[in-house]
């Protein structure tokens, strides 16, 4: 099996027209009305190439485009790459971040080993130069990212590394974006390991095997414990949702707890944060089964539980001052002889009865458990990640995760890191009317409501499960995966929830 690309970032104090390296990109506005420094020094360099290209049109700017201008004797650059920013007033930290990993990706398509980024300057006061400098990292690790783990013949071939540098010409500058970037490559480190995590199959990455994964992971950061309940465990303690799920396949079931207690002192003020993962590694599901199309891409329903056991090794590696527990609880949900069936009534860990309506409503089955787990352990706040419905994706689509919750405070928090980390939420509704839809006649709770709102009856659901914690809960069936490539990401899972749960938590610790 191949490694994935090795991404080796740095910062590096240098005059622009001067840096020697196969790609350098800098940034241009579709509004702009001239080159900016960085563009007009190469500008002249070249001749008046960047002018005359802009002028015939070829490029204008737009987000998402690039052009290509090559270098000459008068630069140090075999090829400078302007990156559309769109508008100037729409830009945000994600606009860098895009456009480092749209110059990644193309750097690693045309096979340059070297390339560098130099910000635009219309950024700088916008922006903290460190939060450039981290949203230059996770860019460049989020578009350089393939997925070939298992490609043995392939004509055109990858390069093993890239080497990436932020450079600027003025030293303190690149002083403070370095602060960031040392961020930055955790964080897209942890989010591009995720991405392998998630894309490998489900006769690849089983519950057993994922739970190998997390104590290996966990053996590899300071200050971060796994422990991981099988089946036996599992039926000791009456976690009878992740039980059922788990009961129709011969990979069984596990639980995976991960405790993260940081070696620095905790501000009594921040709370202890559990994070809640949905991480069934193959939904067929069950007896109620899907219909075939698409059926591959539920290979991916394991991605809220590693975007939380990765958020975990970012937190523990940045050395954050927060308390964090992260729960995955993992199943195979598959038709057999042995599975759990429509019309089953199932005691969760909680005590409180499902009956089963549909089997394929099995996140909410191993969820509760993990959730009551999460609730019975001190945490304050409970946040749970979950492709959960497919509701949601018709709802919101592809480019936000369904945020639901029952504090205003938290939901804020998460739509601020949202901003920050480019990971998209919209906010959606999860209260009594819904919760209401999930009466049994025969049972506490049904696992369906009725036909519509299934992204909010299922949140209700799991409501249920939190007793009187702080919560929050992102339906984050849509945004898992590019069925395409894009200009700024490879096609395959987008590793969504890394960022987004990572920035929450720092933002507990930032001041
Ligand atoms: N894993 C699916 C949800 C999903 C759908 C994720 C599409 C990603 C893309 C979930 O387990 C599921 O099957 N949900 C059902 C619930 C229904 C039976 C109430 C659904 O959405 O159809
Ligand atoms: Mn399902
Ligand atoms: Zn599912």
């Amino acid at each position: 099996m191949k490694d994935i690309i090795d991404v080796e970032l740095k910062t590096r104090t240098v005059d622009f027209d001067k840096c020697e390296t196969d790609l350098l990109a800098t940034g241009h506005f579709s509004d702009a009305k001239g080159l900016d420094k960085v563009s007009a020094e190469l500008n002249k360099k070249l001749d008046g190439a960047i002018e005359r290209l802009i002028k015939l049109g070829d490029f204008k700017g737009k987000d998402g485009t690039s052009a290509i201008v090559y270098g000459n004797a008068n630069i140090g650059a075999k090829r400078v790459l302007l990156v559309g920013l769109g508008e100037r007033k729409k830009a945000t930290l994600d606009t860098i971040r895009k456009a480092a990993a749209h110059a990644a990706n193309r750097a690693v398509s045309m096979k340059a080993e070297t390339i560098s980024l130099a910000l635009h300057r219309a950024f700088g006061g916008r922006f903290e130069l460190a939060k450039m400098g981290q949203a230059c990292a996770e860019g460049t690790y989020f578009g350089s990212y393939r997925y070939d783990e298992f490609v043995t013949e392939n004509e055109d071939g990858r390069l093993g590394r890239l080497g990436v540098e932020v450079i600027d010409s003025d030293s303190a500058k690149t002083r403070k974006l370095n602060r960031g970037i040392i961020s930055g490559v955790i964080i897209g480190q942890a989010q591009s390991y995720a991405r392998t995590l998630m894309n490998r199959p489900a006769n690849v990455i089983n519950p057993v095997k994922l739970a190998a994964a997390a104590k290996k992971l966990a053996g590899g950061c300071k200050n971060l414990s796994c422990t991981v309940f099988d089946e036996k465990q599992l039926a000791a303690k009456g976690m009878g949702g992740i039980l059922a799920v788990g009961s129709g396949s011969q990979n069984k079931p596990r639980l995976i707890v991960l405790k993260y207690t940081p070696s620095r002192r905790v501000n009594s003020k921040v709370p202890t944060v559990g994070l809640v993962g949905k991480a069934i590694t193959f939904d067929s599901g069950g007896i109620s089964i899907k219909p075939a199309p698409n059926m591959d891409q539920m290979k991916l329903d394991k991605t809220g539980g590693i975007a939380v056991l990765c958020t975990l090794k970012a937190v523990a590696e940045l050395g954050l001052p927060v308390r964090v527990l992260g729960l995955i609880p993992s199943a195979e949900n598959l038709p057999s002889g042995t599975s759990y069936r429509p019309g089953d009534i199932i005691t969760t860990f909680s005590g409180k009865t499902v009956e089963v309506q549909n089997t394929d409503a099995e996140g909410r089955m191993i969820m509760c458990d993990a959730l009551h787990y999460a609730d019975k352990e001190n945490c304050d706040v409970i946040i749970d990640i979950a492709t959960l419905t497919g509701a949601c994706k018709v709802a919101l689509g592809n480019y936000m995760a369904g945020l639901m919750g029952n504090d205003e405070k938290l939901i804020k928090q998460l739509q601020r890191a949202a901003e920050d980390s480019g990971e998209k939420v919209w906010p959606m509704p999860s209260g009594d009317e819904y919760a209401k839809e999930m009466k049994s006649k025969i049972a506490d709770l049904k696992n369906i409501g009725n036909k519509w709102g299934g992204a909010c009856t299922a949140a209700a659901f799991l409501r249920q499960f939190i007793g009187n914690k702080k919560w929050a809960h992102l339906d984050i069936a849509g945004v898992e995966l590019f069925e395409k490539a894009t200009e700024y990401s490879a096609e395959g899972s987008s590793g969504f929830g890394v960022r987004l749960l990572t920035s929450y938590l720092m933002s507990l610790v930032s001041k």
